[in-house]
């Protein structure tokens, strides 16, 4: 196939690669002068240095070479059967290319926006064939990450969509078809970890590196959501939470922070200013300190409150050197391990003194890190005690302050509830949503398989019991999760098709 460029930056090189590697014949176009060329020379210097690690064969980076073209004007663009944009951000700027483009390429040809945050029937709507347009959404570094969102427009022609599958297919990214709607996919489920993040530090739960480190050693994920905002930049994740919590209309669930304002105000964008919610030192980040755990005085008397994982947590205390007792009144401190709830909710809701009462998140892969949670009042020596029984045996311990939900609770609560809220609303079958955000956003799995994972009605219940506590209808499960709960049936599971 013959495929088209234009705009040649960051993303615009990123995809001549993908399809010059995959066999087709690429023509560049930029609207600067020496653009295009400078993007024939970094991506083949790429191919180059593929070819030298052995990632690619000389043969392929022979065969390559006649395959990609620089061209001078926009006809030279005439025999392609595709042409990508890849241009500024802007919708009257693509919507006069696309109507340039129009005359100059064949009928059959299809017109596709890289687009992360315009509406891509707006973008087709000055096109003589609108039907001829489509979203091809690839993520930074095209190569590296491995898949594509396809929006079909409202106008767009089905068999566009079919061919710009099997054309993503071809070059082994993952293709998944997404509505056009704000956020499309993939952007849309990135507002669970970075919005309940932002509210986590508003509320004073912890700090940006507490965050981080729960998300990281106690839920398995790669990244929290302030490192991962220091890669992205803020500048650039600051304007996507607010586009999409205004093209939805203001809902409560993708509410953008008071945080960043200032923020960006100083300048503090992440790694490519040298500083964001991390300093960076030769382009490494400076990890801040952790809290050393206190001594353990000696013989501490604990009660655990029931719960799945009482009894793990009672003999890690008895190793420790704690005794454990059934009296809660007889008790140095009492542990609980409560869903949805904080401390001083749950102390009450079960009578026992708020002043002796911590929490330890049962969400967590202990092993690698344990949250403990505080009330308003608990005191300083059950707050110590129970952190340096829980870190005697070298385990690392975030103590965090009274929060419904923990860190990770909330935190994963509401990336399940945004991905059932994608299901619902029809934004992409569910079937295609874990793949698509596990490849996006390098989640340890998608949200429906990790809300299948704790159990849909403990997600439910996480929720309610949130909204309940904090009047935030934010938390309000989705319709395709509370279903599901009710019904006992898997997140993934469709229903009939209508
Ligand atoms: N950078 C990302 O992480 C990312 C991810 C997904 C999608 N996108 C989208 O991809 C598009 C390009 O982003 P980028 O980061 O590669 O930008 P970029 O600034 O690196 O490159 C844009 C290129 O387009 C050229 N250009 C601008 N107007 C043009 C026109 N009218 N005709 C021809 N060429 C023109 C510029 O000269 C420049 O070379 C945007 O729509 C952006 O939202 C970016």
């Amino acid at each position: 196939m013959i495929i088209g460029v234009v705009g040649t930056g960051v993303m615009g090189r990123g995809i001549a690669q993908l399809f010059v590697q995959s066999g087709h014949e690429v023509r560049l176009f930029d609207a600067e002068a020496g653009a295009a060329e400078a993007a024939y020379a970094a991506i083949m210097a790429m191919l180059e240095r593929l070819a030298a690690k052995g990632s690619i064969t000389a043969a392929a980076l022979d065969a390559a070479r006649p395959r990609l073209l620089v061209c001078a004007s926009l006809p030279d663009l005439a025999g392609c059967a595709v042409v990508v944009e890849a241009i500024i951000e802007a919708l009257a700027p693509k919507q006069a290319l696309f109507a340039d483009l129009e005359p100059i390429i064949g009928e059959a040809a299809i017109l596709a926006s890289n687009t992360s945050s315009l509406t891509v029937s707006a973008i087709a709507a000055r096109c003589a064939v609108p039907g001829r347009v489509a979203g091809l959404h690839f993520f930074n570094p095209v190569p590296l990450m491995k898949i594509a969102e396809i929006i079909p427009g409202l106008r767009t022609d089905p068999a566009v969509i079919e061919t710009l599958r099997a054309l993503i297919a071809g070059t082994g990214h993952q293709a998944v078809t997404a509505a056009d709607q704000p956020g499309f996919l993939i952007n849309h489920a990135g507002r669970g970890l970075y919005g309940e993040g932002f509210r986590l530090v508003e509320e004073n739960v912890s700090d940006f590196a507490g965050i981080d480190r729960i998300m990281r050693d106690g839920s398995g994920f790669r990244m929290g959501p302030f490192e991962l905002m220091d890669l992205t930049g803020l500048d650039v994740s600051a304007k996507v939470m607010q586009s999409i919590f205004d093209q939805f209309q203001q809902e409560p669930r993708y509410r953008p922070s008071a945080l960043t304002a200032p923020r960006l105000a100083a300048g503090l964008f992440g790694r490519k200013t040298g500083e964001g919610f991390y300093k960076y030192e030769d382009g490494l980040k400076v990890e801040p300190g952790e809290q050393r755990p206190p001594e353990a005085p000696p013989g501490i008397t604990v009660f655990v409150q029931e719960g799945a994982r009482r009894d793990e947590l009672a003999a890690r205390l008895v190793r420790a050197g704690a005794s454990i007792t059934h009296d809660s009144a007889a008790a140095d401190i009492i542990l609980l391990m409560p869903w949805g709830e904080d401390i001083t909710t749950a102390a009450l809701r079960l009578r026992l003194n708020p002043a002796r009462c911590a929490g330890v998140d049962p969400l967590m892969q202990w092993e690698r890190r344990l949250a403990l949670m505080l009330s308003p009042a608990t005191t300083p020596f059950a707050a110590n005690a129970a952190h340096a029984l829980l870190a005697a045996d070298g385990s690392k311990v975030t103590v965090i302050a009274d929060s419904p939900g923990f860190v990770t609770q909330r935190i994963i609560a509401m990336i399940v509830n945004i991905g059932c809220e994608i299901a619902q609303r029809g934004i992409a079958r569910a079937a295609e949503i874990d793949p698509a955000i596990q490849l996006g956003l390098g989640y340890p799995a998608g949200p429906l398989a990790l809300g299948d994972r704790i159990g849909p009605a403990r997600i439910v219940q996480i929720l309610e019991t949130i909204q309940h506590i904090t009047g935030d209808l934010r938390y309000r499960p989705s319709l395709w999760l509370r279903r599901r709960a009710m019904l006992g049936l898997s997140l993934l599971h469709e229903g009939q098709p209508r």
